[in-house]
């Protein structure tokens, strides 16, 4: 892993390693958008654990046309004492400081803010947005650049500006969401003039600052945009200066893509980064279920500059310590997105491999005073967390019905084979777990006992679980032969 772990420079800013915690809504700040101390301990963590860099927020710049939607804040001097202390933190733990600024969601804004946008499109709840007018936009550039002074002057060392994920600046660079005839829509160098005019303005009022621009080179939607076009945006972003392109893929329709579930490839948005960075010759940061193998080699390769190991970090904070060491595995995260799950509908975000993430100020694993063995009845997986810590001689026999149907045939399915690596990981589990080919032989009805199987092309969700809105993950625009609850969601690109 000596490339991962290599240090290297960005702008004027030195890393320790090529490890990044990217930037993850938590929700574990309070609604008023200060920074909390359970916010605080979960980055802390994942600080000390290693990340060369730790990638804090988003943050809302503006809440003058939109509300902050439970992100943290920086639109107000108010916000800084907090952001300062948190800072002071991470730069103790040893990690370098980078901070997401969002100029907003746009039209996915939730209930109860006005849906706002490029164009009058409609919301995914088919509320027509109105368009922003010509000040607006100016307006937002202005505050994105004073929300970057605010946190550069409490010792944030990097800027990232959000213009990803069908969020409000995205809206602004595909043709889908911008309909406009103005200087702010169009061709595409009109599109691209609300996200440049940001990284210019933000540059001029953080000189010295590196910038990097979070950018969604592939969204898969039919009607949006694809790699060919957020090449040559990135043109026009290195044009203006920018120091780094955060890659990823997908939309807020597509978040299974987005946060690559057990359904895609390991390494999901790599091919994407390294195209861009070899077609445009900008540094790159590629996240999206990239193994630290892969991040090894595509760093040795000279296909990417920086990774990012959201999950894999969520799911264990001491992974770029325990490779620097080269002693101890790190807890694998199975890619089920439960995380993902958990912010999006508004809840604090939990892990389901790990019962301390976002919860380090209220759980510690302290050792026994006396070793013994446990048995751990009828536990699901987080309340079983004592197994994971090798002397604690602790077994968790689950006896729920949910349970059981994961438990055996999980690992039966190749598609889920990060699955077998974490009860691998966990020791005290049942062999049957691990053995390859093991089939249910419980009576009782599961979840996945009633799944399509075997998948014909592409994966769906188990019949009689055929998720009802576009958020779920499995989806891949493919109808199932074998499971006629399926339809095809309008959104997906035929691939
Ligand atoms: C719970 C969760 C929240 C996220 N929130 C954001 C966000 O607010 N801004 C952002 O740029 N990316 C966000 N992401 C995307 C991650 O930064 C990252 O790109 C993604 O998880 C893929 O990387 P990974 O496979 O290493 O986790 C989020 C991901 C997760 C799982
Ligand atoms: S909840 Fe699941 S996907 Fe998210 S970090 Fe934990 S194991 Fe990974």
């Amino acid at each position: 892993m000596d490339h991962l772990l290599s240090p290297t420079r960005l702008g004027g800013l030195t890393l320790h390693n090529r490890i990044v915690l990217p930037p993850m809504t938590t929700r574990l700040s309070g609604p008023d958008g200060h920074v909390s101390q359970r916010e605080a301990a979960f980055l802390g963590a994942r600080a000390r654990g290693g990340a060369g860099l730790v990638v804090v927020g988003p943050f809302a710049a503006s809440t003058s046309l939109q509300g902050a939607d439970g992100l943290l804040r920086i639109d107000d001097d108010r916000f800084q004492p907090g952001v300062a202390g948190l800072v002071t933190a991470l730069h103790g733990a040893g990690a370098r400081v980078g901070a997401q600024v969002t100029a907003g969601q746009g039209r996915l804004a939730g209930p109860g803010t006005e849906p706002v946008s490029a164009s009058r499109v409609t919301t995914p709840d088919g509320r027509r947005c109105r368009a922003l007018r010509g000040e607006e936009i100016e307006g937002l550039v202005a505050e994105v650049a004073a929300a970057a002074r605010r946190l550069v002057d409490v010792g944030v060392d990097l800027l990232d500006i959000d213009a990803r994920a069908g969020g409000l600046v995205d809206q602004f660079l595909t043709p889908l969401w911008n309909e406009r005839t103005d200087a702010w829509g169009g061709d595409l160098p009109r599109r691209a003039a609300l996200l440049v005019a940001l990284v210019v303005a933000v540059r001029a009022a953080v000189p010295g600052t590196p910038v990097s621009v979070r950018l969604t080179l592939d969204q898969h939607l039919s009607g949006g945009r694809e790699l060919d076009t957020s090449i040559e945006i990135a043109r026009l972003l290195a044009g203006a200066g920018v120091d780094l392109v955060a890659a990823e893929e997908g939309a807020a329709e597509l978040p299974y893509l987005v946060a690559p579930d057990y359904h895609q490839p390991a390494g999901a948005h790599l091919a994407a980064a390294a195209r861009l960075r070899a077609e445009v010759g900008i540094p790159v940061l590629v996240a999206g279920a990239t193994t630290v193998q892969q991040a090894d080699e595509a760093i040795a390769a000279g296909r990417v500059d920086l990774v990012g190991l959201g999950r894999a970090l969520v799911a264990d904070p001491d992974l770029p310590a325990k490779l620097a060491a080269r002693r101890g595995r790190a807890r694998p995260c199975v890619r089920g997105n439960s995380c993902l799950d958990a912010v999006r509908s508004g809840r604090a975000l939990r892990c389901a491999v790990n019962p301390l993430a976002g919860a380090e100020t209220a759980l510690a694993v302290r050792p026994v005073a006396r070793p013994g063995h446990v048995v751990v009845v009828g536990a699901d997986r987080r309340a079983s967390r004592p197994r994971g810590s090798p002397r604690s001689g602790a077994t968790s026999w689950t006896c729920t019905r949910r349970s059981r149907g994961w438990a055996v045939c999980w690992p039966a399915r190749p598609a889920r084979a990060s699955v077998p690596s974490c009860w691998t990981w966990w020791p005290g589990t049942a062999a049957s777990w691990r053995r390859p080919g093991s089939r249910c032989t419980s009576s009782a009805p599961c979840g996945w006992a009633r799944a399509c199987w075997p998948p014909r092309g592409r994966w769906c969700w188990p019949r009689g679980r055929v998720p009802s809105g576009p958020t779920s993950p499995g989806w891949t625009g493919r109808r199932c032969s074998t499971c006629s609850t399926c339809t095809v969601p309008p959104w997906v690109r035929a691939s």
